[in-house]
Formats: structure tokens, C-alpha cells, sequence
């Protein structure tokens, strides 16, 4: 796999905030092109998407790449990022920025691929991959992605716990989605029928009204088509987190909740709503309020770190020794190529955590993830439901599910 050219382009995330497409030609002929994502709730470990000096410097760095990336020859994924992260030289990414990294990184994989003639999955996997995860999806939202103006919490999600295939899994989070949005017209007097970052409806209900309204659409929906659906949170709980005062502010509720209060109110909306899943429940760096939850609720719901794992293997020990979640969720670019995704993937595992291979909010128009998830043996893929940028990786897993076959969808037992 000798590299013949690489070339870069100006693009756009879902926000239309610039982002870079990185093109890898190799000597045979074969593409390989990706676009990095970016956050909003970005974890404060996360590699940096850009250098000291914003895109710009990102450009000078890729053509400072290019002389020493064109005429060099690769023969594994390992071999290509760990030729990136000695480039960088800073440990994570912070001088040529995750961008950089990534864009390159997935832009080799695509074409290794090719060159092998196997599928993205196949190559990311070593060829071991044998099931597909379920969708998780958002339907209600506020936080950092609804400009503060709907809901405290970031994140009301659905999943299936089962199901027989990726489409059938799907359209039952297509009609959820729908539901809520029907469900609201009659429920909110202020409801203006708009939709957040992610394509989730955003509401002037309170939290829980918000909540209870997207339980009733998916038992509506779930009993119609006979697929049993759970609900789930993403607190996102560092953003409402005030360090000064060390407690959790809710702006609908006008309440500081501190550690306890927290960790209560948590316990409380599990039970009343019967959630599955809770994502980022407390601030980034309260490995032992995570693990409160993990030893009171997590034989029955799915207790998930974002921003405390940052998708970065040091952080998953620490949480593993102190038994901080049971689940994870894993985002290429917050570690910045696929060598240490995969990596930090092998170590949670190791820990049994169940792996939620995720979107960002500020998504790109490529389907990468959905051969990452796969590749990643991930449990369920954190995907919104609607906009061209979140529906392309649905699509792309029902091809890969209806074309390809050989792979089985993969349960959850909760
Ligand atoms: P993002 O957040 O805005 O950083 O992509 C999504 C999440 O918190 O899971
Ligand atoms: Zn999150």
C-alpha cells in the first residue's frame, strides 16, 4: 500500500462549521476519503480537533505531511497511525489535531480496504466481526445542542432491546421519532415543531413531562409493531456541572443538585421511567459517583461513560478498576485515529463493558462509522435518527446487513 498522492478539501459538518476531507491515493489507483465530526459536549481530555492556530495551521501541517507521506509504503492500519501519532509526537494528537489524524487515518482504512478487497468492517476487524449493533437513537433533546432553550438533559434516547433486522430495528426509531413529534403538538402549547443539532425535537416541557412523553411513544410504538423498545437518558451531566459551587445546576427546575442530589435524582428517574440506558450521569471526573450507580442499578440498566473515558485507554483502567460503568461510549475522533479507537475498544471489553460506538453532533456526510461500529463488536450504535448526515449510517448498516449477510444482530440482556 504505497502512497501516491494525499489531498485535502474545505467542507462542512451538519452545523456548516468547516471541517477538512482528507483524500489518500494509493500507487494502484484506489480512494479513500473521510471528514472528521466535531462536538459540542466535547469531554475536556478529548484530542483537540484542530492545532495551536485553528485550520489554517491544520493545512500547513498537511502539506507538511504530505512530503514525508507521498512514495512511503504501509502494510497495516497499526503501521500508517502509529506513522501519525509519531509525526504529531505529542501523545494525543495536539499538534496536528484529531482532524488531521482521523481524516487521514479513515481515509487509509477505506482504501487498505479496497486494496484488499474486502469490506471497511472486514479490514478494522482483522475479519473476526460477527454481528451488527442496534441503533440508539435520539428523539428529544436540549443542552449544549438545543441552545439551552429546551430541556436541562442533552439526550432522551430509544433502542430496541431486540431485534430481527438493522431495517426493522430502524423503523421502529423512524416511527418513534414521528410519535414524539405528534405527541408534543398535542402535549406542548409551545411547541414550534423544532428539532436540535441532532435532529432530535426539542420541547417547553418540563424534564420529566419530556421524558414520560417519549416512554409513551415508544410503548405506543413498540406494542404496534411488536418490537420491544427501551428508553434511555445522555445527561451530559459535565455540562451542568458548576465547579464553583460543585453541583449540577437545572435551569428548567431553577436547582443546584450536589453529588448526592444527584446521584438520588438519577436513581429517581431510573425507576420511575424504567430507563435502560444513562450516559454521562455525573461530571467527567467522578469515577465513584459512576460507580454508585453501577453497583445500585446496573444489573438492569446500561451505565455509560462519554466525556470520563474520552474513548482513551488510560481512563477506561481507571474506570474499570473502580467499577465506574458497564457500558462505553467509543468516538474516533476524541482519540483521533482508528489504531487506538480500536485500542481503547479491546480494553473495555476486557472490563465486559458493553461497547456504544457514537456519532457527534456536528456530523459529516460519510458512513465510516457504521463499518467502525461493526468492526468495534459494538452493542449498539449511537446514531440520530433523522438528517442526511445520521440516516446515510443507517443505510449504509442496512446494506452492509442486506448485501452482505454473515453477520447477527446483537442482543442486549437487561
Ligand atoms: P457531542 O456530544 O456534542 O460532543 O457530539 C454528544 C454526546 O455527548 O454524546
Ligand atoms: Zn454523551
Amino acid at each position: 500500500m504505497r502512497i501516491k498522492d494525499i489531498r485535502w478539501n474545505l467542507e462542512y459538518t451538519s452545523r456548516a462549521n468547516p471541517t477538512i476531507s482528507i483524500t489518500i491515493v494509493f500507487s494502484s489507483g484506489v480512494i479513500g476519503r473521510f471528514a472528521s465530526p466535531a462536538g459540542a459536549s466535547k469531554g475536556k481530555l478529548e484530542a483537540p480537533s484542530y492545532p495551536e492556530g485553528g485550520i489554517e495551521s491544520a493545512f500547513r501541517v498537511l502539506k507538511e505531511l504530505k512530503t514525508k507521506l507521498v512514495g512511503r509504503e504501509f502494510f497495516s492500519q497499526r503501521e500508517f497511525d502509529n506513522f501519525l501519532s509519531e509525526f504529531d509526537g505529542s501523545n494525543n494528537y495536539s499538534r496536528i489535531g484529531s482532524v488531521v489524524s482521523l481524516g487521514c487515518s479513515v481515509a487509509f482504512a477505506e482504501a487498505a480496504a479496497l486494496e484488499n478487497n474486502v469490506p471497511l468492517f472486514h479490514w478494522l476487524s482483522n475479519g473476526v466481526a460477527s454481528s451488527y449493533p442496534l441503533p440508539l437513537g435520539n428523539v428529544l433533546g436540549g443542552g449544549k445542542h438545543s441552545r439551552g432553550r429546551s430541556i436541562d438533559i442533552q439526550e432522551v434516547l430509544v433502542f430496541p432491546l431486540k431485534a430481527k433486522s438493522y431495517r426493522e430495528a430502524y423503523e421502529a426509531l423512524v416511527y418513534v421519532h414521528k410519535k414524539v413529534g405528534e405527541l408534543l403538538i398535542q402535549r406542548d402549547p409551545g411547541f414550534t415543531g423544532g428539532k436540535n443539532d441532532e435532529g432530535a425535537w426539542t420541547t417547553s416541557l418540563s424534564n420529566e413531562d419530556a421524558i414520560q412523553l417519549v416512554v409513551d411513544a415508544a410503548d405506543l410504538v413498540g406494542s404496534e409493531l411488536g418490537v420491544k423498545l427501551a428508553v434511555g437518558l445522555d445527561v451530559a451531566a459535565s455540562t451542568l456541572f458548576d465547579e464553583p459551587s460543585a453541583s449540577y445546576y437545572y435551569r428548567k427546575m431553577n436547582k443546584y443538585l450536589d453529588k448526592e442530589g444527584q446521584i438520588s435524582y438519577i436513581l429517581e428517574l431510573i425507576d420511575r421511567f424504567n430507563l435502560k440506558y444513562v450516559e454521562d450521569p455525573l461530571e467527567e471526573n467522578d469515577f465513584s459517583g459512576f460507580s454508585r450507580l453501577v453497583e445500585s442499578r446496573g444489573n438492569k440498566t446500561l451505565i455509560v461513560g462519554d466525556d470520563i473515558f474520552v474513548t482513551n485507554v488510560s481512563r477506561i483502567k481507571l474506570g474499570i478498576k473502580d467499577n465506574s460503568a458497564n457500558a462505553i461510549i467509543i468516538k474516533p475522533n476524541q482519540v483521533g485515529d482508528l489504531t487506538k479507537t480500536m485500542e481503547a475498544v479491546r480494553e473495555a471489553g476486557l472490563g465486559g463493558f458493553k461497547i456504544v460506538v457514537s456519532h457527534r453532533s456536528g456530523e459529516t456526510v460519510y458512513s465510516h462509522l457504521s463499518h467502525i461500529a461493526i468492526a468495534a463488536g459494538a452493542t449498539l450504535f449511537k446514531v440520530g435518527i433523522v438528517g442526511g448526515e445520521r440516516i446515510i449510517k443507517h443505510l449504509e448498516l442496512i446494506r452492509i446487513e442486506e448485501e452482505m449477510g454473515g453477520l447477527r444482530p446483537a442482543t442486549i440482556n437487561l
